[in-house]
């Protein structure tokens, strides 16, 4: 549109006038923040951006993928795929309690992130994603927050010993949906654009108890069958109502994998295997939220292609709690 295409303009000559000839570099997490700002920025510097995405092993099924063919292929910005997946399993490893998981994460992130900087070398700039909501809750963000370690307020950023950069932020001022508007104006496919909210520490907190690579797999291709039906369930209600977000979507779904076994049967054989535990909320602000009262053929396709798509799995469970007295993650 005229203004979003006047907005635009407006930022790039700012960041053009703030950056001048200096290297800028940006974590990349796949999320909606740190794409829109990826663009922004490569749209006014190009070359002079180098986007960082520390790939932890604990993003969904072919986001990493999305990642590449999205800024690599199509933008063709200089792009450090650095692949942490064993660095962050021995991380984890023992690990079952959800804030020590977040903060090892969370930490673990900076230090490759400020490795990379240091490979890439002459980097003065560190672009953020940070948008205007994130300014006013990060008062707000003390002990247990579940606050996204990514966007930490800017004094929170852990510099190295004699490590400086300059910040530029260029969505503070902007809220959630002017950011969406914006990543669309600037070419950002939709499925990037509108994706569900998802964690920082990714699937690590939608594993309870210990993580392992078996419980990723797992738990990964579950929750890509939740997701593929649930974006065909809110697509038909679409097709319905003619809205996005019709009182009947689902907001966020997502599938969690619980630490226990139970029996099942499977032939003449009796298994001991796994449960999935399917989530799906309604919500508009995920300060609360209700669970989805989704229709019974729904649910028993998500049921039975889990159970006969994802070896390890016997039992399909769905998780019918608000928020509050729930919240919307496990952990
Ligand atoms: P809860 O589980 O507290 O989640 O009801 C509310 C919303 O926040 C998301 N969430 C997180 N986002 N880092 C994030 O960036 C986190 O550690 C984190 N924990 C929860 C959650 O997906 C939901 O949308």
């Amino acid at each position: 549109t005229w203004t979003m295409d006047n907005i635009i303009d407006e930022k790039v000559a700012e960041i053009r006038a703030q950056v001048g000839d200096r290297k800028v570099i940006l974590g990349l997490s796949g999320g909606v923040d740190s794409s829109v700002v990826a663009a922004l920025v490569h749209r006014a510097i190009g070359d002079q951006l180098t986007c960082v995405f520390v790939n932890h092993g604990m993003l969904r099924k072919g986001e990493p993928e999305m990642v590449e063919e999205v800024f690599r292929d199509q933008f063709q910005m200089p792009l450090v795929h650095v692949h942490a997946e064993r660095r962050y399993e021995r991380l984890l490893a023992d690990v079952t309690e959800p804030e020590e998981k977040r903060r090892r994460i969370g930490s673990e992130f900076w230090k490759v992130f400020f490795d990379e900087a240091q490979r890439i070398g002459g980097v003065e700039m560190l672009a953020q994603g940070t948008i205007y909501p994130d300014i006013i809750e990060s008062g707000a963000r003390k002990t247990g927050g579940k606050a996204s370690t990514i966007k930490s307020h800017h004094n929170l950023i852990p510099f190295p010993e004699g490590v400086h950069f300059d910040l530029i932020e260029p969505l503070d001022h902007f809220f959630k949906d002017e950011v969406r508007e914006l990543g669309v104006a600037l070419g950002l496919p939709d499925r990037m654009v509108y994706r569900q909210p998802f964690p920082g520490p990714g699937l690590a907190i939608r594993i309870i108890g210990e993580v392992t690579s078996e419980k990723l797999e797992i738990l990964k291709n579950a929750d890509a069958i939740v997701r593929e039906e649930l974006d065909a369930y809110n697509e038909r209600l679409f097709e319905e109502t003619g809205e996005r977000n019709s009182e009947h979507s689902c907001w966020q779904y997502f599938a969690v994998l619980p630490d226990i076994r139970s029996v099942g049967v499977m032939g003449d054989e009796r298994t001991y295997a796994r449960p999935v535990i399917v989530r799906a909320v309604e919500s508009s602000d995920a300060m609360t939220a209700d669970w989805a009262k989704l229709p019974y053929d729904v649910l028993g396709r998500i049921s039975s292609r889990i159970v006969a798509e994802v070896p390890g799995v016997n039992r399909v469970v769905y998780d019918v709690t608000p928020k509050p007295p729930a919240t919307i993650e496990w952990e």
